[in-house]
């Protein structure tokens, strides 16, 4: 096809969006809660946004400081992006690094932001009890490596069932007696007839950097580190 029909706009420098950026930094967060509250602290390290994710469709993002760049992903995918050093600093919640098992990356910072616990939970009866089953237990979870090291770790055999969100449903139709996912203020629990059971950890979100980034881009990174430690709640 003709490539030149096509328009090309840019609000930053053509290096910034596309191709390589190696002598920059490129950050990876993800869209709602890590990236909302991720903002004012990169504020505080001379980094801000030119242009609205949620007004654009780009996944590249060029910022104010003219060497740092930001990636938009998928929440899950952050650790995938910075062990591979496709992005140098990422910020995901310990929920997703636990389950990933990162290499290679360093967890620099607990940004204290996006607080939760992951727990149990399962569906309980009028007076608030829990039936547990005679067999297995089947446990329904997008976090599959957790839920396994968890119940190993209790000496005790379940059933994984792998989803991709909206646990709570599960145990509601009969799909598993209990979920593993993230609880906060125990709304969505409530909203569909389950309880919290167990605490299997406690959840905000770190500050990961790519072990070559960190030691090859120190004179950009540091300045940026600080700024960001100095704005944590
Ligand atoms: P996803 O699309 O993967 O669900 P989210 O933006 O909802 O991404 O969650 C990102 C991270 O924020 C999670 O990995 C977890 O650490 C944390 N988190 C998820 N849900 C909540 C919540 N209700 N309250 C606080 N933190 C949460
Ligand atoms: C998260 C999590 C729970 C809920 C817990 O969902 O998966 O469903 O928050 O928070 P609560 O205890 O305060 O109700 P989220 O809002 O991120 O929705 P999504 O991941 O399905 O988009
Ligand atoms: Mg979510």
């Amino acid at each position: 096809s003709d490539s030149q029909a096509i328009p090309q706009t840019s609000t930053g420098t053509d290096e910034s969006v596309m191709g390589h950026f190696d002598h920059g930094l490129t950050l990876a967060l993800s869209k709602g809660r890590i990236l909302k509250e991720t903002l004012p602290l990169l504020k505080n390290a001379g980094i801000e946004l030119l242009e609205d994710p949620d007004k654009s469709r780009k996944l590249i993002f060029p910022t104010t400081h003219p060497l740092v760049r930001i990636l938009i992903l998928r929440a899950s995918d952050v650790p995938a992006y910075v062990e591979n050093g496709a992005a140098d600093v990422g910020v995901a919640g310990k929920d997703v690094l636990m389950e990933y098992g990162a290499q290679n990356v360093y967890e620099l910072i607990d940004l204290k932001i996006a607080n939760c616990r992951l727990m149990t939970a399962g569906r309980v009866d009028a007076e608030g009890h829990w039936q547990k089953p005679t067999g297995r237990l089947k446990i329904a979870t997008k976090y599959v490596n957790l839920t396994r090291q968890y119940y190993a770790s209790r000496g005790e055999q379940v059933d994984v069932i792998k989803l991709y969100g909206s646990m709570e449903l599960a145990p509601l139709v009969g799909l598993g007696d209990l979920i593993v996912d993230v609880v906060d203020t125990g709304n969505t629990l409530r909203a569909n007839g389950l309880a919290p059971f167990d605490v299997i950890a406690q959840i905000s979100s770190r500050l990961i950097v790519n072990k070559a980034s960190y030691k090859r881009k120190q004179a950009v990174l540091s300045p940026i580190l600080a700024g960001i430690e100095a704005a944590i709640g």
